[in-house]
């Protein structure tokens, strides 16, 4: 574990800035509001979700028992309601909304389409009849592996109407990865594409999904292949499918299934600190309340708001905040299939003018990309229209907040710094924007009926303002997460143990302020954040020991100023060291070889070799000691145990990178 007892306040940051007045004017959610919401939840906690539980979904048959804690820390909320959760994003809207737009989409290429409430849910209804066609039951899983196209969000809302779990593959994964997602959810239907656009190449989606089906995965019985780029593509007889072809007989209207509040939604994998990535399951009715609320809380949505959620369905918020959430509110998302820089650095505030987006929410990492292009060219486009401003998945650097403040939001929109996670469902911890000084750099306060607190390595509250120490939150709420998918125990380890299972351990350090202020430290466990993504550091490290030259590798972070965290990979080889030419070609093969493995996402940013790593006399290897050398730092802890101190030497050692790589 890293920085355990000594993560310690770094940052000093003193400027406020307080809602607009004319934002807070009109916001769902003004001072007096947020007042009485935490009154409320402070109260009475279950009976302030109760309410709000009946008050956001509409119910097919209404709960009588708010929250199960029978099997704490085996969560159970409004058990004995059933629901569908389509139904709650597209159905309800028809009579008075069913002609606004519910999708603008804009590709790679600058071709566009709207979807209206109504056709949203003819196509969705649609895709769920051809779903059933092919055998999909409630409760079967269905993976999706798929470019940002509105076909990705009808799919997963064509599972949620028939009660099929999805598990959505981010598309940047290799085959390698899709396989083991495919084959840990038990996955009787993959949905996928010929391919995506993104940076001007094609993402050979269809390709990889074959290199990963081919000769595993016996549980698929069906593959259902979207045309988008209208590349020739192979298609297995009797297992393979078009898209158009399975819709053309479906009928366009799909009877949503009523299902429990506890049936699960989806499955998404995410990284931890061991062993392969873990399927985070969630519920129906909590999840929706949460996707739901937030979404009117903290970006304040209405159905005159354009939201642009810049992440892929592939990640947690493409999920809450691009599927769910903002269709449950109502408003107009828009989606954009491909990368932030192309044809050039414009290409977001171009697609903001276009799209008249009203709410944009987007990572730090591509803040601090754009920013560093200059002001130039937010500068050629109309940015007036925006109102709101969002970013999470990693702490963002003052600077970076307040270039996004002057130069996008024109110093007029307000900033939410929103913290959550994969297993949290919903944003936990953020400004409600017509209510909250903000300040740059910290995500401020728990959202009402949210327990979040900092404790210490023996559970124990930190009240001294500054000081480090655990993330935790206290109570259940309705989108935590409810187990690993098929593996309960590694729930439990994970979130609960630490502290007896008094509360969720969010596996981040913060510290709070003198105002009782958030700000997120980073991770405590080894999990790294790169680009505003989670890997594991023994997912990496387990790709490169699986290649046949490499006997022994540690992988840590290196801070990095667009990417938040960089990859370095300290590996022994089963040969002699290399060195020179050797070392280079070498290195730049094994970081193709991670991109094949897990995904380009996860291609080590640098490799040293040594002839071994240092241990401890227990035989843990020495992550801290090859963090600071990575940063090359002078080096602190004790080194007397190892074998060789000429090692070190060695780890201090940069190969220079292969040209191109
Ligand atoms: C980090 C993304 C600082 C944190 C929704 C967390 C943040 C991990 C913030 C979850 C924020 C997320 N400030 N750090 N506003 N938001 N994080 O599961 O370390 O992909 O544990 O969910 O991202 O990443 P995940």
């Amino acid at each position: 574990m890293a920085d355990e007892t000594d993560i310690e306040s770094i940052l000093h940051e003193k400027r406020q800035f307080a809602p607009p007045e004319d934002f807070a004017e009109h916001a769902r959610v003004d001072a007096k509001k947020l007042k009485s919401l935490h009154e409320l939840a402070a109260t009475d906690n279950a009976g302030f979700w109760g309410q709000m539980a009946r008050d956001e979904i509409e119910w097919h048959t209404a709960f009588t028992q708010i929250l199960d804690e029978s099997e704490a820390p085996n969560y159970r909320w409004f058990t004995d309601g059933k629901l569908n959760v389509s139904y709650n994003c597209l159905d309800v809207h028809l009579t008075e909304r069913g002609e606004r737009i519910a999708i603008r989409f804009e590709g790679e290429e600058g071709d566009t389409r709207k979807i209206t409430y109504r056709e949203l849910h003819a196509l969705v209804c649609r895709f769920a009849n051809a779903l059933k066609a092919q055998g999909v039951e409630t409760g079967d899983r269905v993976v999706i592996y798929m470019p940002m196209i509105p076909e990705a969000v009808i799919a997963m809302q064509a599972c949620a109407r028939i009660g099929a779990i999805h598990s959505v593959v981010f598309g940047g994964f290799s085959a390698s990865s899709l396989r083991d997602r495919i084959e840990d959810a038990g996955a009787k239907l993959v949905v996928t594409a010929d391919g995506g656009r993104r940076a001007g190449k094609i993402v050979e989606l269809k390709a990889a999904a074959d290199l990963a089906l081919d000769g595993s995965c016996p549980s698929v019985e069906t593959v259902i292949v979207c045309r988008r780029t209208g590349q020739a593509v192979n298609m297995k007889p009797g297992r393979d499918i078009w898209w158009d072809e399975v819709v053309e007989a479906a009928p366009e209207d799909c009877q949503p299934a009523w299902i429990e509040a506890e049936h699960p939604l989806f499955l998404l994998y995410t990284s931890g600190s061991t062993g392969r990535p873990k399927g985070v399951q969630h519920s129906s009715a909590g999840y929706l309340l949460n996707a739901k609320l937030t979404c009117r809380w903290v970006f304040d949505l209405r159905s005159s708001d354009v939201f642009w959620c810049t992440a892929d369905v592939g990640w947690v918020t493409g999920h809450t905040y691009v599927a769910y959430g903002p269709l449950a509110a109502g408003a107009t998302i828009l989606i954009y299939e491909g990368a932030p820089t192309w044809p050039d650095g414009g290409r977001f505030w171009k697609n903001c003018q276009r799209h008249n987006v009203t709410v944009f929410y987007t990572a730090p990492t591509a803040i601090r990309a754009l920013m560093k292009l200059g002001d130039e060219l937010p500068a050629q486009y109309d940015l007036t229209k925006l109102r709101l401003l969002g970013t999470v998945g990693e702490p963002i650097n003052p600077e970076a907040w307040m270039w996004y403040r002057r130069v996008i939001g024109g110093e007029r929109c307000p900033i939410v710094d929103t913290w959550w996670q994969t297993e949290t469902g919903a944003i936990m911890i953020s400004p409600m924007p017509g209510a909250t000084p903000t300040k740059p750099g910290s995500c401020t306060r728990a959202l009402p009926g949210i327990d979040a607190d900092i404790v210490d390595a023996s559970g124990e509250p930190i009240t001294k303002s500054g000081a480090g120490g655990y993330l935790v939150i206290k109570r259940p709420w309705p989108s935590m997460l409810r187990t690993i998918w098929r593996d309960n125990e590694r729930y439990l380890e994970t979130y609960w143990e630490k502290f007896g299972n008094r509360y969720y351990v969010a596996g981040d350090s913060a510290h709070r302020d003198r105002d009782g202020y958030f700000w997120i430290m980073g991770r405590v466990d080894d999990v790294l954040n790169v680009a505003g993504h989670r890997l594991g550091t023994m997912e990496v490290e387990s790709a490169l020991v699986a290649h046949e030259q490499v006997a022994e590798a540690a992988v840590v972070g290196q801070p990095h100023d667009i990417k938040g965290e960089a990859i370095l990979a300290f590996v022994v080889l089963k040969g002699a060291r290399p060195n020179g030419s050797d070392a280079e070609a070498l290195a730049g093969q094994l970081r193709e070889w991670v991109a094949e493995q897990i995904g380009a996402i996860a291609k080590p940013d640098e490799i040293r070799f040594a002839d071994n790593l240092p241990k401890t006399r227990s035989g843990k290897i020495m992550r801290r000691l090859l963090r600071d050398i990575g940063r090359g730092e002078e080096i602190t802890e004790d080194t007397s145990t190892l074998e060789n101190e000429g090692i070190l030497d060695q780890l201090r050692k940069k190969v220079p990178k292969v040209p191109g790589t």
